[in-house]
């Protein structure tokens, strides 16, 4: 007996532990971190927690770094040079296949702690030959009357210079290659804290509406981009991380544009309507939150449908029929009814062996109704009408 005991005890714990490291090999991958676990850390108990004055100035440079990526850098993996202007940025999605693996030093540092992150990021990114002090524009947005006119025309053109010399090089990486992969790599990870809603990410406390790229020929210091308004929570850090899926263009004046631009998802289903908060395009933190999906640029937007029963689906781009009867929307009697989806609502019908009965309305059993009156089958009827309305929909039945 005590044998036997021991050999269950031996096979259960051995399935537990065999358990135990699927569950760690599964942790290992990306998908699987999961923000809660250090939600759960107060910042003062983490090791890698930073002072106050270190973490914001961190996040300005990464900031400023990965916004000169996001307005600046084009798919290296294709193209070698430069390309015209239209081609270049990644403001509308990441990369397109996407990476097919992850720069793993970033991977290892920002996988799993948020300061760790930040930390690594910043030291990198602090040998580059050019950052956010050697801009002009940033000098001018911290103080416009610094200097005058020749000073700044002289200034900008060694931010020119320098600037032209880290695209050429590549430096601090071996490539310019590898710095497009280190930056959209480290974009996938700071848009995904960003998603997650890290507080210190909520404003990075100075102004971000410039494509870190030394003064603009025509906006010079500030193009005023609504969108990266410090004073809304995350702009700037959705600005300077992650594409803007609702409103995937350069620049905005105003925030009234981004309805009407071709390119919103939102405008296909609602371009008749006059109403034009119709097509708002709404872009949720909460409800992109996966890295593998913000990898793949799987992002998920709301739209309004203009028809009731249907709902925006981000998958397909387009206002796709709710389906009352899978996701328990309906009311119909289990017992005696079944549930039928239609385009746009759902019909109760009688079970097989029940029949309408209009005077109580219900389905009963068979039985129980003997002269089945006309309108028993009053249910069938409207069935056939909502069938007929959806095969003209479709172009398959037209009314004579
Ligand atoms: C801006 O720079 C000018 C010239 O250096 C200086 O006189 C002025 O006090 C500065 N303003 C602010 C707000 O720092
Ligand atoms: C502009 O400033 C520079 C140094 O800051 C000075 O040498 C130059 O004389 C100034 N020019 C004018 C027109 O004020
Ligand atoms: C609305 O979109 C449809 C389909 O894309 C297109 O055929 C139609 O011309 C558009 N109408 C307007 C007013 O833009
Ligand atoms: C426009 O659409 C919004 C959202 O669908 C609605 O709340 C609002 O009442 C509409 N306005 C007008 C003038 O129809
Ligand atoms: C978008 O929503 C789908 C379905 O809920 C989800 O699987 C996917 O991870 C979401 N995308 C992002 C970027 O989180
Ligand atoms: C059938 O139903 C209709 C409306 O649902 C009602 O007006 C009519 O009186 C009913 N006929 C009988 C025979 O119950």
């Amino acid at each position: 007996m005590a044998n036997i005991k021991h050999i269950i005890t031996f096979v259960m714990l051995w399935i537990v532990t065999m358990h135990l490291c699927i569950a760690k090999s599964k942790n290992d991958e990306l998908d699987s971190v999961t923000y809660s676990s250090f939600l759960s850390v107060k910042p003062q108990d983490d090791p890698y927690f930073p002072d106050d004055q270190w973490l914001v100035n961190a996040i300005q440079e990464i900031a400023y770094y990965l916004r000169n990526h996001k307005f600046n850098e084009w798919d290296r993996r294709h193209i070698k040079n430069k390309p015209k202007s239209s081609s270049i940025g990644f403001y509308a999605a990441f990369p397109e296949p996407k990476l097919r693996s992850v720069h793993w030093q970033v991977r290892e540092n920002c996988g799993q702690n948020f300061y760790k992150c930040i930390s690594y990021l910043y030291s990198v990114i602090d040998s580059a030959p050019f950052t956010r002090s050697d801009d002009v524009s940033m000098m001018l947005s911290r103080n416009e009357s610094f200097s005058n006119d020749t000073a700044i025309s002289d200034l900008n053109k060694d931010c020119k210079r320098s600037l032209k010399y880290a695209e050429k090089t590549g430096l601090p990486f071996d490539t310019p290659f590898d710095k497009f992969f280190w930056r959209t790599s480290a974009s996938y990870y700071m848009c995904w804290y960003t998603m997650l809603g890290t507080p210190a990410l909520s404003m990075i406390g100075e102004s971000c509406d410039n494509f870190a790229n030394c003064l603009d020929s025509k906006l010079r210091h500030r193009n005023y981009d609504p969108r990266s308004d410090d004073k809304l929570s995350f702009a700037c850090a959705i600005h300077s991380f992650c594409p803007d899926p609702c409103c995937p263009v350069k620049r905005v004046r105003s925030i009234d544009e981004c309805p009407n631009i071709k390119k919103n998802p939102c405008l296909i289903e609602n371009n008749k309507s006059a109403n034009i908060s119709n097509r708002q395009c709404l872009f949720n933190r909460q409800e992109n939150q996966n890295l593998e999906d913000i990898i793949a640029n799987n992002w998920n937007v709301s739209c309004h449908c203009k028809e009731k029963g249907f709902e925006w689906k981000s998958k397909f781009g387009m206002c796709t029929d709710i389906n009352e009867c899978t996701n328990n929307q309906h009311n119909c009697d289990g017992k005696t009814q079944t549930c039928l989806n239609l385009p746009g609502s759902y019909q109760c019908i009688c079970k097989w062996d029940y029949f309408y009965d209009p005077e109580i309305k219900k389905c009963v059993n068979r039985n129980i109704v003997l002269k089945p009156s006309r309108n028993e089958s009053f249910s069938y009827f409207k069935i056939f009408d909502d069938f007929k309305g959806f095969l003209e929909l479709i172009g398959l039945w037209h009314t004579p």
